[in-house]
């Protein structure tokens, strides 16, 4: 279920001193089970050594158009056929400036100019280079061509200075790389809103009503939905989470501000995943300054009843998934939602159970359909349940199968 196994990844490394991250990139693409082919420019080769690379991704790196070594002085368009998706990283102004004339005179250039898979090209160099005109033409030829430009990335800079055109880190490529790689999933053109976290309802300016979750479960079906192709967006509680690259993320607080953004995003969605923990009850009145003790043994709270989110999200067309936590009689008090939530799929789970529930990163679900039928996934990743879960939705919406081996379109 690794968006990366088995895919092939051509990495262009040109010549900055950012070229020591490429390894690290290597090295996670490699981990992740992608086969990765290595070009590295002249320059590149002056900061870091070819042995590195082939070391890591145990493979031979390609150094010329005419390296006896490499497949590519018999057939100069191998690579570029093969691979799944391109990465340039990090990309010189030199390197960029090429790719924009569409030069074939170095290994980069030719492959990126024969391959029909999407290209990411990843911007390392000083910020003036960065910032002037012609660096910044050549960048919008590339992305008017439907080349993915991701970064640079704002700070220090190898010349000390601050500015804009630091390398972007490693997760944020392999983030854009299974952005690219997941344009043909199976719910390509779809839409699917998520909702994740634990809402907090506020009862003065200092404190509030929240609940243990984390936003995992809701990021991870998050995350599955890039990989499958979809259009996300996470309504997302306050929590600590990075989003997946391509997400866009919808910040809410209390339970209120998550049914306006569910209700808006849903009205052009094909699916709604509510995975956050809303709050059942808000306090009546929200104090606008702190309450004080004022001498009391005692005190309580008038509470009132917040509206059923999923449950007023209208069916018309779109797949409506909810989340039953339980710790009593998990699989008779989902079903009992099901039906006044108008849900497709629930998804249950004893979040009492190991290898369950807040904070963890697996997840024990059984998932119950309208119909009844129960489908129990044993213990696994949180990433995984969002996967067989939107597996569901597309089969709900009658998604054609992934287009994975098929012949990847045009840019
Ligand atoms: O809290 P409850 O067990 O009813 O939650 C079941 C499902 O309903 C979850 O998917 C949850 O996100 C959703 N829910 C909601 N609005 C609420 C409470 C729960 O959409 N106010």
């Amino acid at each position: 279920m690794n968006p990366l196994e088995g895919r092939s990844v051509a990495l262009g490394v040109s010549g900055s001193i950012a070229c020591y991250k490429a390894v690290d990139l290597a090295s996670k693409l490699v981990q992740l089970g992608a086969r990765v082919d290595v070009m590295m420019t002249e320059a590149a080769m002056e900061f870091v050594a070819p042995l590195t690379f082939a070391a890591v991704t145990h493979r031979p790196v390609v150094e010329s158009l005419f390296d006896p070594k490499s497949e590519i002085s018999i057939d100069h368009v191998a690579i570029a056929e093969r691979a799944d998706a391109v990465v340039i990283a990090p990309a010189t102004a030199q390197t960029i400036a090429k790719l924009a004339l569409g030069l074939a005179d170095d290994p980069i250039g030719a492959t990126v100019l024969a391959t029909a898979a999407p290209v990411i090209v990843c911007p390392a160099m000083d910020a003036h280079m960065y910032d002037n005109p012609a660096t910044q033409m050549n960048v919008e030829t590339l992305a008017s061509r439907g080349f993915v430009i991701a970064g640079p990335a704002e700070g220090r800079l190898a010349s000390g200075l601050m500015g804009k055109g630091r390398l972007i880190e490693t997760a944020e490529m392999v983030g854009h790389l299974r952005l690219a790689l997941g344009r043909r999933g199976s719910l390509a053109g779809r839409k699917v809103v998520v909702s994740a976290g634990g809402t907090k309802e506020d009862i003065d300016p200092v404190r509030f009503i929240g609940n243990r979750s984390t936003g995992k479960m809701g990021y991870a079906v998050a995350e599955a939905a890039i990989d499958l192709g979809a259009e996300t967006v996470i309504v997302a509680a306050p929590n600590a989470l990075q989003p997946p690259v391509g997400a866009r993320v919808e910040a809410v607080r209390s339970a209120l501000e998550m049914r306006d953004a569910v209700l808006a995003e849903s009205s052009d969605a094909d699916a709604v995943v509510m995975a956050a923990a809303v709050a059942d009850w808000r306090p009546r009145e929200r104090s606008a300054s702190k309450l004080k003790k004022g001498g009391r043994s005692s005190f309580s709270l008038d509470l009132e009843r917040t509206p059923d989110i999923i449950a007023e999200v209208e069916r018309r067309g779109l797949v409506k998934v909810g989340f039953a936590a339980e710790s009593d009689d998990v699989l008779a008090n989902a079903r009992k939602k099901i039906a006044p939530k108008g849900l497709d799929l629930i998804a249950a789970n004893d979040v009492t159970a190991p290898g369950s529930g807040f904070g963890s990163d697996t997840n024990r679900v059984t998932l119950i359909d309208r119909g009844g039928n129960v489908e129990e996934l044993g213990v696994m990743t949180k990433y995984e349940v969002g996967r067989r879960i939107l597996d569901r939705v597309a089969s709900l919406l009658g998604c054609p199968a992934a287009r994975r081996d098929a012949q990847p379109p045009a840019r």
